[in-house]
């Protein structure tokens, strides 16, 4: 289907459209990837919310990956399998803790308070909580400062040099049982050495930890690794190419390897779909402008991230260099920077690729543009609306009362 013809059916701009078949063959790859390792794909929620995209992957088998109550309650609703989940997150709130502890899903230790919070809420539960300790690797991830997270002076985890007290203080809570450690080094890695580089360090604390007596059963590798947002014909590292570079490293541990993909899940499998309103140029600059916006798709503004984009239909124009911009009210409004494109028409379609993660998880409502609809492309070929746009009906109802 022409994405103009989905643009005629849809009525609606700017729109979120995906394909479902692009999210199995996602989710197969790395099925396929980690074939004879016994390991759980959690699938990051944060990357996309959207339940009908929750509900498939849950079907193909994945587990989730939450970081807080409302996204745990949103994964039991989808039908995610609580004991193929995982819970993390530096400032987990109690009331989170005491559902993921009820729910039986597995724990991450992020902190003495975070600790100290989880047995107070397995106590509380009468049950007892299963954690996995988040150690930094202080391995860099080689990314944008804002999606690092694996430095020793990260806000999370904790670091090497700790982790003798967190066993001491864990042998001492009846309520807590460790039965993994975990490491997340950072989003949008694109050289998988990295991954192996954090694998070794972490099976040498696996080795420490079980010297100790502790029965541990997981490793969670985290997350991280980068899509082609460019377009060039690059050759990025596969889901097989990452389970390769540990796969000897964390074999023959005897443990369940855990996954943590969001972005390479989902984001090629979404494009933001907009309309052009005009072009114009101001000094030596020339701006496409159109309907989408940060509060739609704020990755550009925030990260300085590069998703590419495409007239949706061919044009004899000349190319010329256009800032693609939004309507909202400040600089920092920009889908890209400095892009070769033929000066569109009003009225034409302009696509902002690679849009599935952290994209509408991320939107606002800021300038009161309501976050659009999602729509997707079924495996069966047929267009359907897999979320409603907002309306500033659903905003003037917050004021009722
Ligand atoms: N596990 C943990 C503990 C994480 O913190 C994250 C992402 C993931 C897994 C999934 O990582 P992924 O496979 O998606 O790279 N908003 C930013 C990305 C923030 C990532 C936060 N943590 C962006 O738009 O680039």
């Amino acid at each position: 289907m022409r994405v103009d013809d989905i643009r005629a059916q849809v009525k609606e701009s700017p729109f979120y459209l995906y394909s479902q078949a692009r999210i199995s063959a996602n989710y197969a790859a790395y099925e396929a990837a980690l074939r004879g390792l016994d390991s759980i794909i959690g699938y990051a929620v944060k990357a996309n919310n959207n339940m009908l995209i929750m509900r498939h992957l849950q079907s193909l088998g994945s587990g989730a990956v939450l970081v807080s109550g409302n996204e745990l309650r949103a994964a039991m609703v989808a039908g995610f399998d609580p004991t193929r989940t995982i819970f993390n997150g530096n400032g987990k709130l109690p009331w989170e803790l005491r559902l993921a502890v009820e729910q039986g899903v597995l724990v991450n230790v992020d902190s003495e308070f975070d600790l100290d919070n989880i047995a107070a809420a397995a106590e509380a539960a009468g049950k007892t909580a299963r954690v996995l300790i988040r150690i930094n690797p202080d391995v860099d991830p080689e990314v944008h400062a804002y999606v690092s997270t694996g430095l020793a002076n990260s806000k999370f985890g904790i670091r090497n040099s700790h982790l003798q007290w967190f066993l001491d203080r864990i042998r001492a809570l009846p309520s807590v049982e460790l039965v993994g450690v975990h490491s997340h080094l950072g989003s949008t890695i694109t050289r998988v050495a990295i991954f192996r580089d954090a694998a070794q360090i972490m099976v040498s604390f696996v080795r420490q930890i079980r010297d100790q007596g502790f029965n541990l059963r997981y490793l969670n590798i985290g997350g991280g690794l980068g899509i082609d947002y460019h377009h060039k014909g690059e050759k990025l590292p596969s889901p097989a190419d990452l389970i390769d570079t540990v796969r000897d490293v964390v074999a023959d541990l005897g443990l369940t390897i855990i996954i943590e993909p969001g972005r390479s899940m989902v984001a090629n499998a979404a494009a933001l779909v907009n309309t052009v309103t005009g072009v114009k140029t101001n000094g030596n600059k020339n701006f496409i402008v159109v309907d989408g916006s940060m509060s739609a798709l704020i990755r550009p503004s925030l990260y300085d991230a590069y998703q590419h984009i495409e007239l949706t239909a061919p044009s004899s124009e000349p190319e010329q260099t256009f800032d693609v911009v939004g309507p909202v009210c400040e600089s920092a409004d920009f889908l890209g920077k400095a892009r070769p494109l033929p000066a569109p028409a009003a009225g034409a379609g302009l696509v902002v690729h690679d849009a599935g993660a952290y994209c509408m998880t991320m939107a606002s409502t800021y300038n009161l543009k309501m976050r659009p609809p999602e729509w997707w492309v079924a495996e069966g070929g047929e267009l359907r609306q897999i979320r409603r746009g907002e309306t500033l009906d659903d905003h003037l109802r917050l004021f009722e009362g």
